[in-house]
C-alpha cells in the first residue's frame, strides 16, 4: 500500500482488481456525466493561497462532527453494494474508518446488514436511509438501526426516482451481475475479488433479504427494490422520521438555498450538501458550487456536511474553506476497498489526512477550525 501515493493510484488498481459491472457502477454516473465531471472540476479551479513562515509546528486535524470528536473533518459516505467492491466491504471500510477515528456510513443497499456490521464493530456508526413505499419496512429499518445503536440517521432525500447510469445498463449490472459470457470471463480475471465475495458473510442487499415475505430469492428481491423508492416523498415523511428516529438526524443531499432553508426547519442536526456524486440528476451545479450560498444562508442554524468529488486533503481544505464541518467520501474510499480491502481503506483516509496537514502547514494553518475562504487565493 505504501506505493499507492494518491487516490487516482487506488482507483487505477481498483480498475484492475474488482470486476468491470462493480468497478463501472461505482466510478460512473448518471446520464452524459456532465455533474460527475463538474464536482471534479469546480473543486480543481480552487486555488490555494500559499502563505509563508508562519511557524506551522503543532497542527491539528483534528474537529467535532455532529458534537462527537473526529481525528479529521472526514467521515465515510454511504455506499450502496459496497460489499461487491472486495467481500464484507461495509464490515471492513467500517473497521477502516473506527480505526482512523472517523465515522462510517451504512447504507441501506449495503450487502452486509445493520445487525452484521454491528456485530463486527465496537463503536456506533451512522446509518443511510431511503425510505421506501413500505412504510412498515421503513419503521421496521429504523428500529433497527436503534437497536444497533446507530449514532446517526442519513435520510437520503435526492433518490425518489433513480437517474439512469448508462455504464450500469450496458455492463448488465444487477444484482447478482447478468450472467453474460464478458461478465463471467471478467470475473475468472478477479480471483481474488471472486474469494473475498464468496467467503463474504452474504451477497445480496443484507438489509433487505430475508426481512420482507416472499422475497426470498435474489431477483424478485431486486424487482421489489426498484419498485419501492417512492415519488411521494415529502417534507412530510421527514417529518415522520424526525418522530420515529430519537437520535440526531442528517438530511443528505440538498444542493439549492431554499431546500436549505427547509432543511434547518426540520430540527435535523445536519445537512449534506451534496448531488449524490452526480448520480442522479445529471445537469445539475456541481456542490462546492452551491456549499458557500448554503452555508451563508443556513450555517448558523445546522451543520454544514460536504460530498462530491473529494479526492484529496486539498478538497477537503477547499470544502472547509466554503463553510463545510466536514466532508464525507465516497468513491475516494471505495477506491481503497476495491483496490486492497480494509488496508486500501485505511491508506485512502491516510492519504487524505496527510495531504489536509501539508495543506494546512503550507497555507499558514494550524487548526481546521481557522480554515476560511482567506485561505483560498484569490482568482
Ligand atoms: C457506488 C456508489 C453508491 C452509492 N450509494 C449510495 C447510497 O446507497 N445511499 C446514499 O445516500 N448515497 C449513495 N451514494 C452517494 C454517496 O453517498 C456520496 O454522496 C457520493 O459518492 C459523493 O461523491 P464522491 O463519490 O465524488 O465522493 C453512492 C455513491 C456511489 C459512488
Amino acid at each position: 500500500m505504501k506505493t499507492m501515493t494518491c487516490i487516482e493510484d487506488l482507483r487505477q488498481t481498483a480498475r484492475r482488481k474488482v470486476p468491470r459491472a462493480f468497478f463501472e457502477y461505482a466510478d460512473g454516473g448518471a446520464y452524459a456525466e456532465q455533474t460527475l465531471r463538474a464536482n471534479r472540476a469546480d473543486l480543481a479551479r480552487l486555488n490555494l493561497r500559499q502563505r509563508i513562515l508562519l511557524d506551522v509546528a503543532g497542527r491539528k486535524l483534528d474537529t467535532a462532527i455532529l458534537g462527537e470528536p473526529a481525528s479529521l473533518p472526514l467521515a465515510l459516505a454511504p455506499i450502496g453494494l459496497c460489499g461487491m467492491q472486495h467481500g464484507d466491504g461495509e464490515i471492513l471500510a467500517c473497521r477502516a474508518a473506527q480505526a482512523a477515528g472517523i465515522p462510517f456510513t451504512l447504507s441501506t443497499m449495503s450487502i452486509c446488514s445493520i445487525e452484521d456490521v454491528a456485530a463486527a464493530v465496537d463503536r456506533p456508526f451512522w446509518f443511510q436511509l431511503y425510505v421506501m413505499k413500505d412504510r412498515g419496512f421503513i419503521r421496521e429499518l429504523i428500529e433497527r438501526a436503534t437497536a444497533a445503536k446507530c449514532s446517526a440517521l442519513v435520510l437520503t432525500v435526492d433518490l425518489q426516482i433513480l437517474g439512469q447510469r448508462h455504464r450500469d445498463i450496458k455492463n448488465g449490472m444487477t444484482v447478482p451481475p447478468e450472467l453474460r459470457l464478458s461478465n463471467l470471463l471478467d470475473i475468472a480475471t478477479k480471483p481474488a475479488w471472486a474469494l473475498s465475495v464468496m467467503r463474504g458473510k452474504r451477497k445480496t442487499f443484507g438489509n433487505i433479504a430475508g426481512h420482507i415475505k416472499g422475497m426470498e430469492n435474489v431477483n424478485e428481491l431486486s424487482q421489489w427494490i426498484g419498485g419501492q423508492f417512492d415519488p411521494t416523498l415529502s417534507w412530510k415523511d421527514v417529518e415522520w422520521i424526525a418522530g420515529l428516529w430519537k437520535g440526531k438526524l442528517i438530511l443528505k443531499g440538498i444542493l439549492d438555498v431554499e431546500d436549505a432553508r427547509m432543511a434547518a426547519r426540520t430540527g435535523a442536526a445536519a445537512l449534506v450538501v451534496s448531488n449524490h456524486g452526480g448520480r442522479q440528476l445529471d445537469g445539475a451545479p456541481s456542490s462546492i458550487s452551491m456549499l458557500p450560498k448554503i452555508a451563508e444562508a443556513v450555517g448558523s442554524d445546522i451543520e454544514i456536511l460536504f460530498d462530491g468529488g473529494v479526492r484529496s486533503g486539498q478538497d477537503v481544505f477547499r470544502a472547509l474553506a466554503l463553510g463545510a464541518r466536514a466532508c464525507l467520501s465516497g468513491r475516494a474510499y471505495i477506491y481503497g476497498l476495491g483496490a486492497g480491502g480494509e488496508a486500501g481503506v485505511a491508506r485512502a483516509i491516510e492519504i487524505m489526512r496527510n495531504e489536509l496537514d501539508v495543506t494546512m502547514a503550507l497555507t499558514g494553518v494550524k487548526t481546521v477550525g481557522e480554515i476560511g475562504r482567506e485561505n483560498l487565493a484569490a482568482m
